[in-house]
């Protein structure tokens, strides 16, 4: 089921019988190592969001019209003044060196290919410039963004910005829910480590945080990591550092997605890092439609978070997002079959996105509502 995707390189084959993002997962699994595999795919602690993120989607029933003309449909989408031809992005994952030799270049490759907005980690195993050369020149290709963590060390981000910007990045997204890192349990049982040599280029020079000072009674968390984490204050300070539209990345209450709109942030990302920070944290689909009433389209919303479907986008568009992301499928077709591997996720997603626009008589993103989605089921999770 090798699905043509132009300009790609065809490093390796896909497996045979590959149709879905599940059967990437499969073929993922099979060929990282244990501990690589508890990285990519494990959540924080007893893993309830990551599993209510998946079921969340699942819980939404589609509500289709029928006999609605769907001739000269399309899945394109403006975002940030960009017109995109489908609204799916690659979220920022990191180190996906660990997946495949080609690491953020095959997944460049992909998304180029594919049309596919790129969120670059600043923890990647590749630096932006080669990431950035790796898609140009590709007819229609998406745009990519830098996603960042603000560092106690303002000048590495200062330099930073100012390479995305040569490189050509078109907006900077500042993740805000890991202050500190979630509860990892499933990568702690499995003694994850990054190898030696996969380097983290954005990171190289990074100075280290002067030692803080405890006094008796102190928490190492609070007074000593935490010393440093971002404020609403330094989200003024990273826009006044740059020219790009800055998004935030992993919002979950409406009233955070008010002031980021307030503050004139470019576009909020509706996400719970994939389960991966704060364990019980409401799943995305959940918390979506309470900012999309909460910002009434005063700026774009974006979601990630187990979308595996293109019913599963559907739905968030539904609910009021104007794109979404997905994290771990494209390290699933990345360690599978490299940049092939990656387009054909996206393609596959593309796709099925059209064929439940289809069937649920919507000929573009604009047709797609809350009209589309059936009411609550009052006692179960059935459709
Ligand atoms: C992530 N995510 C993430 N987010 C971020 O802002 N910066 C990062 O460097 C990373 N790194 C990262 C590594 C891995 C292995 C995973 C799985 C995720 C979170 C990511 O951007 C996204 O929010 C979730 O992955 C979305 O959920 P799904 O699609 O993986 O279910
Ligand atoms: C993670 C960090 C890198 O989720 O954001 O692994």
């Amino acid at each position: 089921m090798t699905q043509k995707t132009p300009h790609i390189p065809a490093r390796q084959p896909l497996a045979a019988d590959v149709l879905t993002l599940a059967d990437h997962e499969r073929q993922a699994q099979e060929r990282l190592g244990a501990a690589a595999w508890a990285y990519f795919s494990g959540g924080a602690g007893d893993e309830h969001t990551l599993a209510a993120n998946r079921r969340a989607w699942d819980a939404i029933a589609l509500l289709p019209r029928v006999l609605r003309p769907l001739a000269g449909g399309h899945t394109r989408c403006t975002l940030l003044g960009r017109t995109l031809a489908h609204p799916i992005l690659l979220a920022p994952v990191a180190h996906q060196g660990l997946a495949h030799p080609d690491g953020e270049i095959a997944t460049a490759w992909a998304a180029a290919a594919l049309g596919a907005g790129m969120v670059l980690s600043m923890q990647s195993s590749t630096a932006i410039e080669d990431v950035a050369r790796a898609m140009a020149g590709q007819a229609g290709a998406g745009p990519l963004w830098l996603q960042l963590y603000l560092q106690h060390d303002r000048a590495l981000v200062r330099a930073l910005i100012a390479r995305a910007e040569a490189a050509g990045a078109e907006a900077l997204v500042l993740t805000v829910d890991a202050p500190t890192s979630g509860v990892r349990d499933r990568e702690r049982r499995a003694d994850f480590a990054l190898p030696p040599g996969l380097r983290t280029p954005h990171l190289e020079g990074l100075a280290p945080a002067p030692p803080a000072e405890l006094g008796a009674g102190q928490s190492v968390l609070f007074d000593g990591l935490l010393r440093h984490a971002p404020t609403w204050d330094d989200i003024a300070w990273l826009q006044g550092e740059t020219r790009l539209p800055v998004l935030l990345k992993g919002v979950l209450h409406p009233e955070d997605a008010r002031l980021a709109a307030a503050q004139g942030i470019a576009g909020v990302i509706v996400s719970n890092h994939g389960g991966r920070t704060l364990d019980t944290a409401v799943s995305t689909a959940r918390a979506l439609p309470r900012i999309a009433d909460a910002v009434g389209g005063a700026l774009p919303l974006l979601v990630d978070g187990g979308l595996r479907r293109g019913t599963d986008v559907f739905k968030a568009l539904a609910l009021g997002a104007t794109a979404v992301l997905i994290g771990r499928p494209a390290v699933w077709g990345l360690a599978h079959a490299g940049a092939v591997g990656v387009a054909h996720v996206l393609r596959v997603l593309r796709d099925e996105l059209e064929v439940a626009m289809a069937l649920t008589g919507c000929a573009t993103l604009a047709d797609i509502g809350r009209a589309a989605l059936a009411p609550p089921a009052p006692h179960n999770n059935d459709c």
